[in-house]
């Protein structure tokens, strides 16, 4: 016979596990907020949260105190992921009631401080405009630098810009190495809610050279794909592995992810995506607690939503070589063809922008020219 104090017990056990696992799922962040914030957050476009606090449980994971401290303050704050925008883009992709057709949004992530690189941009291969017919639109995202003056002087710098361009996003937040993941969550949640529309995006830093005329081509070129179905593509990392020496900037200890090896991925330099991809990392970004390496974090959403990243020969974040002393490392003739290359500063940028839409550009004749297959 079964006995009401049984039942009673069962259905403790029941609640208990539910709620192990609801932790388990949730605990890295909702359990900080209360629903009604996040619903807030989620419903309206009321940024204004109470500050998140550190997680003074997060000294209590095993070897906390051997930690680097750039480490610590990561474990402190990973559960935070509502900030306050300083600046906003409402309107970029067009209003709720009248969306405008953005076919690529470039979306550039970029430390406060960067002034010079983001004006490059603009004038070169980030400029806002329309290549055969198709829409490109900017956005710039970044977070805080310093304290006090200096950090208002920044923000002030941010908001002339923005006066002058409307291309940045600002959330209230330590622009930092390590929370750069951060970055890229946080601007996944303001696309759902401001962007959804948008065909397909760049997510780059803001020293890579795109060309954007030919990602543009790449992906118009892509039939049955209109962004409503998966993309992702960039120079795919495999068997790639968390670094477990405390003294590089990459020191991932497997209390922060566990795995020897990461998932598959795209080098975080740049690559491209469609916004159904996009809105699919965003979803179960939600429950995959942060790690410090935005690029890596990107593989872990798509592995959980079995979507697989691809690699796309034109895409070169980790630099490239040419094979001979004899061509200018940065002849145009090499950059023509490809998508996007790392690692380009203001001078170069701009002048290789100029050359590579130069009706006059010769190529061919010392045979330096290649076409990329895609
Ligand atoms: C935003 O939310 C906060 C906290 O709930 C509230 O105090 C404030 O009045 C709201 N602001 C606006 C503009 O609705
Ligand atoms: C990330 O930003 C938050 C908010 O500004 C800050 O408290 C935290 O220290 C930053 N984390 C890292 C690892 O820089
Ligand atoms: C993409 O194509 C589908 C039909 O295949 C259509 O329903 C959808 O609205 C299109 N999306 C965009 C962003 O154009
Ligand atoms: C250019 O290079 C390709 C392959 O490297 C070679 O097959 C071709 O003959 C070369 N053309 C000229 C004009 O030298």
């Amino acid at each position: 016979m079964i006995r009401a104090d049984h039942i009673q017990i069962v259905i403790l056990l029941g609640a208990l596990l539910s709620v192990v696992f609801f932790l388990q799922y949730y605990g890295d962040t909702e359990m900080f907020y209360s629903p009604k914030l996040v619903k807030m957050y989620k419903d309206s476009n009321n940024y204004s949260f109470p500050k998140c606090e550190r997680n003074m449980a997060a000294a209590r994971i095993s070897g906390f105190d051997g930690f680097p401290d750039i480490l610590k303050d990561f474990l402190y704050y990973r559960h935070c992921r509502y900030f306050p925008v300083i600046l906003d883009l409402p309107d970029k992709c067009g209003s709720i009631e009248e969306p405008e057709d953005i076919f690529l949004l470039l979306v550039i992530k970029s430390s406060p401080v960067h002034y010079e690189r983001r004006e490059v941009l603009r004038k070169t291969w980030a400029k806002e405009r329309s290549y055969k017919g198709l829409r490109i639109r900017r956005i710039f995202i970044t977070g805080t630098t310093g304290t006090d003056f200096e950090k208002e002087r920044v923000n002030k710098l941010l908001k002339t810009e923005q006066q002058e361009h409307n291309d940045i996003l600002q959330w209230d937040f330590q622009d930092t190495f390590y929370n750069l993941t951060l970055k890229q969550v946080l601007f996944l949640k303001w696309m759902k809610r401001n962007c959804q529309q948008v065909n397909f995006l760049l997510n780059g830093d803001d020293d890579v050279f795109a060309n954007t005329d030919n990602i543009v081509d790449y992906l118009h070129g892509r039939h049955n794909n209109n962004g409503s179905q998966h993309l992702f593509t960039g120079f795919l990392i495999k068997n790639g592995f968390p670094v477990r020496w405390d003294r590089s900037k990459y020191f991932v200890p497997s209390q922060v992810y566990e795995p020897n090896v990461y998932p598959n991925y795209c080098g975080g330099g740049g690559f491209l995506l469609s916004s159904y991809t996009a809105l699919m990392i965003h979803s179960y970004s939600d429950i995959i607690p942060l790690i410090p390496i935005d690029d890596v974090y990107m593989g872990m959403c798509l592995e959980k939503a079995k979507l697989a990243p691809a690699s796309h020969i034109g895409i070169k974040t980790f630099g490239w070589y040419i094979p001979s002393k004899k061509i200018d490392q940065y002849d145009p003739c090499y950059f023509r063809d490809y998508l996007l290359v790392h690692q380009f500063f203001p001078n170069n940028m701009y002048l290789m922008w100029n050359q590579i839409n130069d009706p006059n550009l010769k190529c061919g004749i010392t045979n330096s020219s290649r076409t990329i297959q895609t």
